[in-house]
């Protein structure tokens, strides 16, 4: 399965972001943008307006982390976002929600947080694009990779499910080769990538 390298924004320069982007994504697969209203978790990050403001030949996964998720997926979808995922804990009616931002011509996909297990999302399985295992506590970058998380990779790829399988959350080199062992595919990284002193070389390291 191809491996993806997808950079967080949320470790890059907000006020230089476009200048950022630029200078990782011929090296990455897809841009993840981390959206955080400070109820679901607990950090504020941004809204559409910025998604819209971002200029990149890459496409645009907006990972919502945050509740009433419903109403504002149109306008994600609307800023450009070419997929869109949610935290099954943030909404009632997954399906519904899922089903609703493929009606926008997104692609969509669900996260779990490390408490959730791959039970709650079974029966979504189906029309998801990308599932996305979250490897810390949603909210902040920089924290420590959750190795125990990695049976609930091997489970999913044991239910067949076969699209994109994320991991998001202390990914480094080190942590993206147990992640792709585990059987993830995409690899989701902030502070390895915009942190390092070759982001280049930081972002095809994850590639193994
Ligand atoms: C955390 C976000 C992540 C975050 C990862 O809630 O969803 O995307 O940016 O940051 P690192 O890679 O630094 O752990
Ligand atoms: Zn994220």
């Amino acid at each position: 399965m191809k491996i993806k390298v997808s950079p967080s924004i949320l470790s890059a320069d907000f006020g230089a972001l476009n200048a950022d982007i630029d200078s990782i994504q011929s090296h990455c697969d897809i841009l993840h943008v981390d959206v955080m209203d400070g109820h679901f978790v607990p950090n504020l990050t941004f809204g559409a307006p910025v998604v819209k403001c971002i200029k990149t030949s890459l496409p645009i996964c907006c990972h919502l982390m945050i509740e009433n998720a419903e109403q504002y997926i149109k306008d994600f979808a609307d800023a450009g976002a070419d997929r869109i995922v949610v935290h099954s804990e943030a909404v009632d009616d997954l399906r519904g929600i899922l089903e609703a931002i493929k009606a926008l011509d997104c692609e969509c996909g669900v996260s779990i947080k490390p408490g959730t297990p791959v039970s709650d999302i079974k029966d979504v399985l189906d029309i998801c694009d990308e599932v996305l295992v979250m490897t810390v506590e949603p909210g902040f970058g920089g924290q420590s990779f959750m190795h125990d998380m990695m049976p609930k990779l091997k489970e999913l790829r044991g239910l067949g499910f076969e699209m994109d399988l994320g991991v998001d959350g202390g990914v480094n080199e080190e942590t993206a080769k147990i992640c792709r062992d585990a059987g993830a595919n995409l690899l989701i990284a902030g502070s390895y990538i915009f942190k390092a002193e070759d982001r280049a070389a930081a972002a095809q390291s994850l590639r193994g």
